[in-house]
């Protein structure tokens, strides 16, 4: 494993990654594409009104068609136990009660459900349902609701932000931010067997199956070891599958139903109103420093949207409490309810929407300061401790991350007065963000099974949803026990394997990787114990003392005399030795805060004529701790920073508030950075392990990407054209009109 302090070259990497070779040949099977014997089709019906009552459905016509094996309504379905009535269906919180309620909280909102022989048919039959209903008044317009609800606290204020009336300078400004969609490339999808009455078999997409195996045992009543989830390959999520939606539940009452296997997939447009998305936000800032730029004080208020059934507050204020110092402090939020389905978390949630705002006025400030932004941040960054717990930091390099993008992207070429770079019919700008997110972990377990030849199969349930957990399970086994890469094979994403967390929160990694550290311990003790009929002097041998390579095992201090795996196998009359062993979080947490950072630097041009915007350079360097896989990570990192190219300029989900309408819920109609907007991500890490958080010192990735890089992007396209624009996305209309 190298360590590299050189931004990192995607293109010249050589480590792959363990599922590579089967994704790239077809071979790696997604939900929606395994082969089960008597497997039928489901096609939801969506609702046509927004908001309401459904008065009667009719199915008749739908019945008729050829290959029709049976509908299910709210009128007529399987028994959900757990949605027996509204008691248990707010028990169970499920979220949208499926077929389980004639109300109506959106459009699209599933309202039957048809089951076929093919996908054809039923396909063909679900769009001869029909259903009349009973509409109430309607609201998808989330900047039109927004007075509707009133902010209260959001956590404890610090201070007091009169402070900021005596300030040298503020600004006080509103950030909105359109909704967004997660669209992961591959569909949401589940096919649902029931194996018998109380035993079930899923193919599902998601990021974790034992919240899946948990959800079902729950509404169905059933053990939880009765139910068995396989995700092995997932196709992306982005936080789209952190929940159990009810396109899956519906799969399921579709298979007990017609007493066969039945595949459920999402169609894109589906998509859009069903697996959550993050939800449109407003929020104002208003921020103040004296004038040596010491900040005196913020008071952040925020709203975001939600749905008419559940309550989703995106947390959008929770990163004002992370990055900096501030002596007074007054944080509010609110969510507004909508004609819409739930939104959920997606990367970076809560704190890219909140950082947007706080890194924006930031930047705003500084021009008011005549202080560079990079001094600014520096001057106010908590570098110490955790601003709101107090607990000092296990590790914080964000003061490292900073400075090392500010090289990168040759910080010193940026004009301190906007507008002066010119070229012909573009401005050039620089910008700059910093992100943070609070670095957690997991209570996971792993599992080894050894073979006499020396090869290991490391095992976990958690789910890798494209982020390379594979490859870095492998690499932490591969340093822990010697054993070639060649010779660790990684099997994870199915509940019959160690259980794990969901893959999510940036803590997928940091959670599963103390797990395989644990097994592995086991390993070398049940190895030792092995050994001991061998050589007395390996009874007492602690994990720590035994070394292990494909020569067998041996004692650290016995210069390589290794036992090898084929004497200890026939000596014991081994077949395959197998381990389990978990690990999470402990007293460290009490002793220490723990986050992951990045800074973000941007290089734009902005064309006067069309409002165009070209990103030059995207630089992201981060603060992730010791950097396990190079390769995934800096996927991880560039995957991220696109995605926030889209949040800055493209990405909207727009609604229509005259027919409650998602609009442009396509891939033509939603719009997100392919290879022509974005140029290659340049990637750095600070790569410092963090000594407490975990054996191996990693922390978490997936989010730090995103939050920040849309306010780098903004902040540079004003440092370009002087038009400061806090509406998301910046559309070129609103460059040319700002
Ligand atoms: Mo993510 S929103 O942690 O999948």
């Amino acid at each position: 494993m190298g360590f590299f302090d050189e931004p990192f070259d995607l293109t010249t990497a050589a480590e792959g990654r363990v599922e590579g070779i089967a994704k790239v040949t077809g071979g790696g099977k997604y939900a929606a594409e395994y082969k089960v014997n008597g497997l039928c089709h489901a096609v939801l019906v969506g609702s046509t009104v927004a908001a309401g009552t459904i008065l009667n459905i009719n199915t008749n016509n739908a019945k008729q068609v050829a290959g029709v094996l049976g509908i299910i309504t709210h009128l007529q379905k399987p028994l959900v136990p757990g949605m027996a009535n509204e008691e248990k269906i707010k028990e169970a919180r499920f979220g949208l009660p499926i077929f389980h309620t004639d109300k109506i909280y959106f459009k699209g909102q599933p309202i039957a459900l048809v089951i076929a022989e093919t996908l054809e048919d039923a396909t063909y039959a679900a769009s001869l349902v029909t259903a009349e209903y009973k509409e109430d008044t309607k609201i998808v317009d989330f900047n039109g609701a927004l007075a509707s609800v009133s902010l209260t606290p959001a956590g404890k204020d610090r201070g007091d932000i009169a402070a900021l009336n005596n300030a040298a300078q503020t600004i006080e400004a509103e950030y909105n931010i359109k909704a967004e969609v997660h669209n992961p490339m591959e569909m949401h999808a589940t096919i649902a067997e029931w194996i018998a009455d109380d035993k079930l078999k899923l193919f599902d997409k998601n990021q974790g199956v034992n919240n899946v195996q948990r959800t079902f045992a729950k509404l169905f009543n059933i053990p939880v070891d009765n139910i068995e989830v396989i995700s092995e390959f997932v196709g992306g999520g982005f936080g789209s599958g952190l929940r159990v939606w009810p396109h899956a539940l519906a799969c399921i009452m579709a298979a007990k139903l017609v007493k066969r296997p039945v595949k459920l997939m999402l169609t894109r447009p589906q998509m859009f109103h069903s697996v959550g998305y993050r939800p449109a936000s407003w929020q104002k800032i208003k921020l103040g420093a004296n004038a040596d730029g010491k900040f005196v004080g913020i008071h952040h208020q925020a709203k975001n949207g939600t749905s008419f059934y559940e309550n989703f507050n995106e947390g959008i204020t929770r990163v004002t409490r992370l990055i900096y110092h501030f002596d007074n402090l007054k944080a509010e939020a609110a969510t507004v309810p909508l004609n819409l389905s739930t939104p959920t978390w997606m990367r970076g949630p809560g704190d890219c929407t909140g950082d947007f705002a706080i890194e924006s006025a930031i930047d705003e400030l500084s021009y008011k300061l005549n202080i560079d932004p990079i001094d600014l941040r520096m001057k106010n960054l908590a570098l110490a401790k955790h601003p709101d717990s107090g607990l000092p930091w296990s590790t914080n390099y964000i003061n490292e991350c900073i400075e090392k993008g500010a090289q990168m992207i040759n910080w010193k070429d940026r004009k301190a007065t906007h507008s002066q770079n010119v070229n012909g019919d573009w401005s050039i700008g620089y910008g700059m963000a910093v992100g943070a997110w609070n670095a957690g972990r997991g209570t996971a377990s792993a599992g080894i099974q050894m073979q006499k030849d020396g090869t290991l199969t490391v095992q976990t349930a958690m789910t890798d949803i494209g982020t390379g957990t594979g490859i870095s399970m492998q690499n932490i086994a591969h340093e822990s026990t010697g054993i070639s890469k060649s010779k660790i094979k990684i099997e994870l994403g199915n509940s019959n394997l160690p259980p794990a967390p969901s893959q999510g929160g940036s803590n997928g990694l940091s959670s599963i990787g103390g797990a395989v550290v644990a097994a592995v311990a086991a390993l070398k003790l049940k190895l030792a114990a092995y050994a001991a009929s061998q050589n007395e002097a390996y009874k007492n041998a602690t994990a720590a003392d035994i070394l292990m390579s494909d020569n067998g095992i041996s004692f650290k201090t016995a210069n390589n005399q290794f036992i090898s795996f084929t004497s200890l196998w026939e000596k014991n009359k081994l077949a395959i030795l197998e381990v389990e062993a978990s690990s999470g979080p402990g007293t460290e947490r009490q002793k220490y805060a723990f986050c992951s950072s990045a800074a973000h630097f941007c290089k734009v041009r902005v064309n006067r004529k069309t409002g165009k915007v070209k990103i030059e350079r995207l630089v992201t360097v981060s603060d992730g701790g010791k950097i396990i896989s190079e390769k995934a990570a800096a996927n991880q990192m560039s995957g991220a920073a696109v995605g926030g190219i889209g949040m800055a300029l493209m990405e909207e989900q727009a609604t229509d508030e005259r027919l409650g309408t998602l609009v442009g819920n396509d891939f033509a109609g939603y719009h997100f950075p392919v290879n022509a907007d974005a140029p290659i991500i340049e990637v750095a890490f600070i790569n410092k392990p963090d000594p407490n958080i975990n054996p191996q010192g990693s922390k978490g990735l997936g989010e730090v990407g995103i939050i920040g890089t849309a306010a780098a992007i903004a902040n540079a396209i004003y440092n370009a054209t002087g038009k400061r624009l806090r509406d998301l996305p910046i559309t070129p209309d609103k460059v040319l009109l700002g």
